[in-house]
């Protein structure tokens, strides 16, 4: 009982919140965000990328200790070359202008999914991000890039699988705790509130995994007219929520 209730996160009434919260977040709408104004979906992803930036600094003032964004699927190379590009170059600019900002704010920056077929350049910044910023107090920030929840899954599979035929592991040992260990995301607390932009109401294969007993929240603006604002009132909504993890109700 009392490990259930310490993964509670204990918000109190104001803008502060006490203990460990972790916000992840699926970044949806930048296209019908431009469509909507009759602008190209590449601008979308522009506006997309300041509405990040806006939310990172409201993260940390609100008191959220990790804040994991997705930016880009394992099932988004199916977008349009050009489309592509694009985010490509807005995820190098981000990497190369913002990091030193992040690491003056004491951020952790740190970034799951499959690196190794992202563009080499991009794959080499963001091993020199995570190593500035690795040893930073402040807001843990994990972007999501080439990220499938069921890649990682099967990654962490075939970890276990090699351990086992090489006889260093018992598969009656195998558990809960040492395949969530086994993920390449295994860093990574489960999330306690889940946000998506957009209006759209499913994961598309977003931390599958860690998400068994995340709340939900899906709001209807597109990601870039997501505000500090709109992060604080999500906050405030979450802190109304009952949370269980299959036990009986507690009020
Ligand atoms: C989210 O916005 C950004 C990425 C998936 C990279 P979308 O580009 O999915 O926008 P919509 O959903 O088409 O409006
Ligand atoms: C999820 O959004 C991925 C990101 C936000 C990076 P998508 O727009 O790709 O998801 P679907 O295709 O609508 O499910
Ligand atoms: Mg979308």
């Amino acid at each position: 009982m009392s490990t259930l209730l310490a993964r509670q996160p204990q918000i109190t009434t104001g803008d502060d919140v006490a203990a460990a919260l972790h916000v992840a977040i699926i970044m949806d709408g930048n296209g019908r965000w431009a469509q909507k104004r009759g602008l190209p979906r590449t601008m979308g992803h522009y506006y997309g990328a300041e509405a990040a930036r806006k939310v990172v600094r409201a993260a940390g003032e609100l008191g959220v200790t990790h804040l994991t964004l997705f930016g880009f699927s394992s099932e988004n190379w199916r977008r349009p070359k050009p489309e592509i590009d694009y985010l490509m170059s807005l995820l190098r600019g981000y990497l190369r202008k913002d990091v030193a900002s992040l690491h003056e704010n004491r951020v952790r920056l740190k970034v799951i999914g499959d690196r190794a077929g992202l563009p080499a350049d991009i794959a080499t910044l963001i091993g020199e991000a995570e190593a500035l910023t690795a040893a930073n107090d402040g807001l843990n920030l994990t972007i999501a890039l080439n990220y499938g929840g069921r890649a990682d899954i099967v990654a962490g599979v075939r970890q276990l699988a090699q351990e086992v035929a090489a006889g260093r592991l018992d598969p009656a040992m195998i558990d809960e705790a040492s395949v969530g260990a086994a993920l390449p995301s295994a860093a990574l607390p489960d999330p306690d509130l889940l946000i998506r932009t957009s209006g759209e109401q499913r994961v598309s294969n977003f931390l599958l995994w860690q998400l068994a007993y995340t709340e939900m929240l899906f709001v209807e603006r597109y990601w870039p007219d997501f505000s500090g604002e709109d992060l604080k009132a999500a906050l405030a909504e979450f802190s109304h929520r009952d949370r269980r993890f299959g036990g009986a109700v507690s009020r």
